[in-house]
């Protein structure tokens, strides 16, 4: 009895060790261990010969020992055919699936644009806190406490801190580059920047700027003329005009504000542009001597340019968008028409 165990162990291990690599030796397998005149069939013959009280515990090994060559047989067998056949044709010269793809956000296309067309003319980008402090947003540009020009942007305050704010224009980028970094200095500021305003079709609370700020010797009111024209031409097409206005800001002089062509009518005159054929996008002017000063940065050596345009209202223009909420409502119906500012 002892010696049949370990015939038993060794068939064991012997089951354990094969792998069939093909039909032959699967079949080789199968008649040696499951055949009729196979190993399963003697062990299973000599149940007759066991004693009544071993008969058990030997029955119990061979039903082990037949599982295992059972269920290795069968899944050599499978993995030697293959998954079975539904009869499903793939063709794999199929194209895939595409996958569905976002679209980017109006105001990111245009603030990309604006940035591309200054990047070419040498600008780069600066960019500064949306929560600021009063001398950055204020003081610094010209602006000290009780101005009447504070008036002009309603002011959200934060009030932890009698000094902080939301920044209400990118123009406080300006205070930050000129603080640490001296002429030449040619920058452009996207960002965003927030008012007190009530939301309406034509106001809102948060909305983008982009600053531009140029000091160097010998900049001239030309340069900033010149360099507004080119940014125009290249955002709206060459057939669109520019005019200046005179016009005031505390921390530019002379200050002027640029109107362009109205691209509905073409100039002739219609409910967008209230029938004057113009419509303004930006603020400008030659940066105060003062403010030159603030930095330490001698106004009889060095002169510069600044401006701030309403990334929305560009937008609005280039794509003829009548209502500013549409930009925050993220309803996709409206933002999947967007594909790039060309
Ligand atoms: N900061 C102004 C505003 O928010 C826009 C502006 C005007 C910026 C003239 C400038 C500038 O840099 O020179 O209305």
């Amino acid at each position: 009895m002892e010696q049949l165990l370990q015939q038993i162990e060794a068939y064991k291990q012997e089951i354990l060790s094969i792998a069939p690599d093909g039909a032959e030796a699967l079949e080789a397998y199968r008649i040696k261990f499951l055949g009729t005149k196979g190993i399963l069939k003697s062990l299973f013959a000599g149940m007759k010969d066991t004693p009544a009280d071993q008969k058990k515990e030997f029955g119990l090994l061979l039903n082990e020992i037949k599982q295992l060559a059972e269920g290795r047989y069968e899944s050599w067998k499978q993995s030697l055919e293959g998954s079975p056949d539904t009869g499903e044709k793939i063709d794999l010269t199929l194209p895939g699936d595409p996958l569905p793809l976002g679209s980017r956000h109006p105001i990111s296309l245009t603030r990309d644009k604006i940035v591309h067309i200054f990047g070419r003319l040498g600008f780069s980008v600066a960019e500064g806190p949306e929560i600021e402090d009063d001398w950055h947003n204020f003081t610094a540009l010209n602006l000290p406490e009780n101005h009447p020009a504070r008036d002009m942007q309603d002011t959200f305050y934060i009030h932890q801190h009698p000094d902080w704010l939301l920044r209400t224009h990118t123009s406080s980028v300006q205070a930050r580059v000129m603080e640490k970094q001296k002429p030449p200095i040619r920058i452009i500021c996207p960002g965003r920047v927030y008012r007190n305003e009530t939301i309406s079709a034509r106001a809102h609370c948060f909305f983008h700027q982009t600053e531009g700020l140029y000091v160097d010797e010998n900049v001239s009111f030309a340069d900033l003329k010149q360099t507004l024209y080119f940014f125009v031409q290249e955002m709206f097409g060459k057939d669109v005009k520019i005019r200046f206005r005179p016009s005031y800001f505390p921390f530019t002089e002379p200050s002027a504000e640029m109107d362009i062509t109205c691209l509905i009518c073409g100039g002739s005159g219609c409910n967008i542009c209230k029938h004057t054929g113009w419509v303004e996008i930006l603020g400008s002017g030659m940066v105060h001597p003062k403010m030159l000063e603030n930095f330490g940065i001698d106004p009889n050596k060095y002169t510069g340019f600044a401006f701030g345009m309403g990334v929305e209202r560009i937008c609005q223009v280039k794509y003829r968008i009548n209502d500013l909420r549409l930009y925050s409502q993220n309803d996709v119906r409206f933002l999947s028409q967007f594909t790039a500012a060309t």
